[in-house]
Formats: structure tokens, C-alpha cells, sequence
């Protein structure tokens, strides 16, 4: 057993002794990465899943004929190693295709240089000169990939949309549009949607998918009108499901559906798809809210109400299901990200009258961010978050917006006389900062 970092430890062929060894020596889950028969008297992937699982191991197979790596094994592998509760051992037949398969993903995740790649072999007394063969043939289309990106800043929420399409196919995907409210009157209007549709029509754009990031508590999302006007699939994260169970009881409505229903696809954690040919994935970022996800396309993260530009800080973590703890654990992982990556984060409150800005990168998030920058512990993020939060009155709509949006941006049905009616329910948000 060989060890390459704190999670992943490499092994040839595993028996069954081998697997209680591993149980007894802290190993947390298991990777086998050979097909089942390539020679005679190898243990079965099903009978060594049976071992696994009685020892309390977890089990995951993704086999792999040598010479014969796909970015679908590459992902599996980092899938799973991220999905372990604790340290994981990878094998195949000599650990080569492991070892092999974690080096292509660590260099495509731009958390390990490809110059790195032979010496890590050299340690580990592997031949990985595959992995570098495999990125010289299939990472050059991926580099090119960088979406065109387009904000809309609404200064009554001070919220940033965002149009992200490839310019070579011309698809596009809508993230975090707003519908707008006048909580004074009462009025809707749909100026930012139509403004968004006005710049997708000039550029000759279609949309492919209508993105949003969590359900928010400060604007209605125009997911629903933008549905309607062009027939795209609208998604967010799957936690949204108990962001719904949480506020159903808020507001009484024991018949609501909390299975995410209302949108056409709900996300998983390290989920893929594609704005035309550009690569998308998803994280969970919670904290912020319990359904937070951040959408990174291309070499452009939308972030959301995580990090804010480096002079704001991050997002407060003090609604229902939030938590100061998991935010930081998501800014993290987005801080992970290459150095490199665009951030766009979905507010900006504009400190000291400045204009609005929206853009920024990992590296200055890194260098500057005023909240991360400043915190070197999770400890003392979270209790200057946490201080911070206690003296925040709730945003003045999320009680507007919340039944709206956790029914995926549909309004309230019209009453008999054709009005339709918001319900407020009081003294439900306990603890709230007054004004
Ligand atoms: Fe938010």
C-alpha cells in the first residue's frame, strides 16, 4: 500500500485479507479500477464488495482495460474519492491504472501540474507516463472552452444575472434572473427578464437551460416567465427539496409538494452537463442556504451568495438552514478551483457608493477578500460570520419571495376575482435581528 496524499493510498490486487488489513489500518472505501477476469484466481469485484461492505468499507467499481481511459472513469475516480468519509485505497492489477486515473483528474481539477505527473510515478515506482499521453490527446479542446459571459446588474436588488453562451454554438444559459416586485404596491413587472431576452435575441443566442443557484430570499426568480417565453428546462440544486419541507411549514401548506417537481431538473453534487460544447459541473456550496450550488462553465465559477468581490466579503449564513461552518467549507472548494477561474458572484452591495462590480478570480478572492483573507481558522470565520449575522435584519422580501420561489418562480394562483394574493406568516423566523 503505497501512499499518495492524506485520502488516497494505491495497492495492487487486494484478497480478502487484505481488505479486513485495510479496515484495521483506517481505510474508509475501497476502489477497484480492474475489470473482473483478466487472470485466473483474481477475486471477483462482487466478492470483494461483499467483504467491503461487512467490514463497513465502502465499495466502488470503475473498471478500466488498460489503454483505454475516458473522462467518465476520471470523474467516477474523483467522485468517489470525494464522497469517502475518510481515506480511500485504489487498486487495479499493479495500481498503475489508479494511480493513473487520480493524476488526470488532479490535473484537470488544476490541483497538480502536468510536470508533476512523472515524478509522482517515480515515487510510487509507477509507469504514468499514460497520464501525461492522455492529457497531450484529450485536454487541448477543454482549454479552449471559455464561455462568453454577460451581467445584469438590478439596481433595486442589487442582484447580478448572468447570460453564459458559447460562442462557437451560440447556446446560452440563463443564471439567476429576477422577476421584479414592488413590495410597496404590490406591482410585478418582468423588465430585467425582458431585457435579458432582448440581449439573447440581438446576439442571436438560444437557451439552453434557465440555471438557478439557490431559491432566493431577496427577489422573485423569473425562472418560470423565462420557462414560458422559451421553452428551455429550468434547474437548481436537489437539496431544494428540503429548503421546500423547511418553508411548507412556515407557511402552512401541508399539501405542497416538496419533491423539487417544480423545476425540470434538479442538480447533484459534482453533477455534469454542457452549455453547447462547454463543460459545466456543480458543486454543493451550502451555508448561505441549505440548497446552495455554485455552476462553474467552463473557466467561469457563478458563485452566488458565497463570496462576494473581495471588499464585501462572503454572503451571511443566518437563514433558515444556513450556517456559517458549511460556508466556509463551500468557499473553500470554490477557492480550490485554478487560480485562474472567473468568479462571478450574484450581489454586490457596492461598499462606499463604488459601481457595481461582479468579476473577479480565484486569485483575488485568495489574496483579498476581506472576510477570507482576514480569517485563517473555520473557527474565526465562523464566529466573526456569526457576529456579523446577529446584527442583520431579514431581507425585507424573504418572506414575499420565498413562497414564490420554493414553487420554482411561479406566482401565486389567481383567486376567484382573478388577483393573486401573497400569505405572511408571523413570528415563524425566530430570533430575527430587528431593524
Ligand atoms: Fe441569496
Amino acid at each position: 500500500m503505497k501512499q499518495i496524499s492524506d485520502k488516497l493510498f494505491i495497492a495492487p490486487q487486494l484478497t480478502a485479507a487484505d481488505i479486513r488489513v485495510a479496515r484495521a489500518n483506517g481505510i474508509a472505501a475501497i476502489i477497484n479500477n480492474r475489470p473482473d477476469d483478466e487472470e485466473t484466481g483474481q477475486p471477483s469485484a462482487s466478492a470483494n464488495r461483499r467483504t467491503a461492505e461487512a467490514a463497513g468499507l465502502g465499495y466502488t467499481h470503475i473498471p478500466v482495460v488498460p489503454g483505454q481511459i475516458n473522462k467518465d472513469h476520471v470523474i467516477n475516480f474523483q467522485l468517489a474519492l470525494k464522497r469517502a468519509d475518510g481515506p480511500v485505497l485504489a487498486h487495479c492489477k499493479t495500481g498503475t491504472r489508479s494511480a493513473t486515473l487520480h493524476a488526470i483528474g488532479e490535473v484537470l481539477e488544476g490541483r497538480m501540474a502536468r510536470s508533476d505527473i512523472l515524478p509522482l510515478g517515480q515515487r510510487l515506482g509507477l509507469d504514468l507516463s499514460g497520464a501525461v499521453k492522455w492529457l497531450d490527446a484529450n485536454q487541448a479542446r477543454r482549454e479552449s472552452t471559455v464561455p462568453d459571459v454577460k451581467a445584469f446588474f438590478d439596481n433595486r436588488t442589487f442582484s447580478v444575472q448572468y447570460v453564459v453562451s458559447d460562442p462557437v454554438t451560440k447556446q446560452c444559459a440563463i443564471i439567476d434572473p429576477v422577476l421584479d416586485f414592488d413590495e410597496k404596491s404590490g406591482a410585478t413587472a418582468t423588465i430585467n427578464a425582458d431585457r435579458i431576452l432582448g440581449y439573447i435575441e440581438s446576439k442571436g443566442l438560444t437557451v439552453e437551460w434557465i440555471l438557478d443557484t439557490h431559491p432566493h430570499a431577496d427577489h422573485f426568480s423569473a425562472a418560470r416567465y423565462l420557462k414560458d417565453k422559451t421553452g428551455a428546462p429550468t434547474a437548481i440544486g436537489e437539496k431544494v427539496v428540503e429548503v421546500q419541507k423547511l418553508w411548507k411549514g412556515f407557511y402552512n401548506w401541508p399539501d405542497f409538494p416538496a419533491d423539487g417537481s417544480q423545476w425540470d431538473k434538479r442538480f447533484a453534487e459534482g453533477e455534469r452537463f454542457k452549455v453547447g460544447t462547454i463543460d459545466a459541473k456543480v458543486l454543493f456550496s451550502p451555508g448561505h442556504t441549505l440548497a446552495s450550488i455554485t455552476y462553474v462553465i467552463g473557466d467561469a465559477a457563478f458563485v452566488h451568495d458565497t463570496l462576494f468581490m473581495p471588499d464585501s466579503g462572503t454572503a451571511r449564513a443566518d437563514f433558515p438552514g444556513g450556517s456559517a461552518a458549511r460556508l466556509w467549507d463551500s468557499i473553500q472548494q470554490i477557492l480550490a478551483l485554478p487560480d485562474a477561474t472567473r468568479i462571478f458572484v450574484g450581489h454586490d452591495y457596492q461598499p462606499e457608493g463604488r459601481a457595481p462590480q461582479w468579476e473577479s478570480t480565484v486569485a483575488e478572492e485568495k489574496a483579498e477578500n476581506t472576510h477570507m483573507s482576514k480569517c485563517r481558522t473555520k473557527d474565526e470565520f465562523v464566529a466573526v460570520r456569526e457576529r456579523r449575522d446577529a446584527t442583520l435584519p431579514m431581507p425585507k422580501l424573504i418572506l414575499h419571495a420565498l413562497q414564490v420561489n420554493m414553487n420554482g418562480g411561479r406566482l401565486p394562483a389567481p383567486e376567484a376575482n382573478g388577483k393573486r394574493y401573497l400569505k405572511f406568516p408571523l413570528d415563524v423566523l425566530e430570533g430575527a435581528a430587528w431593524d
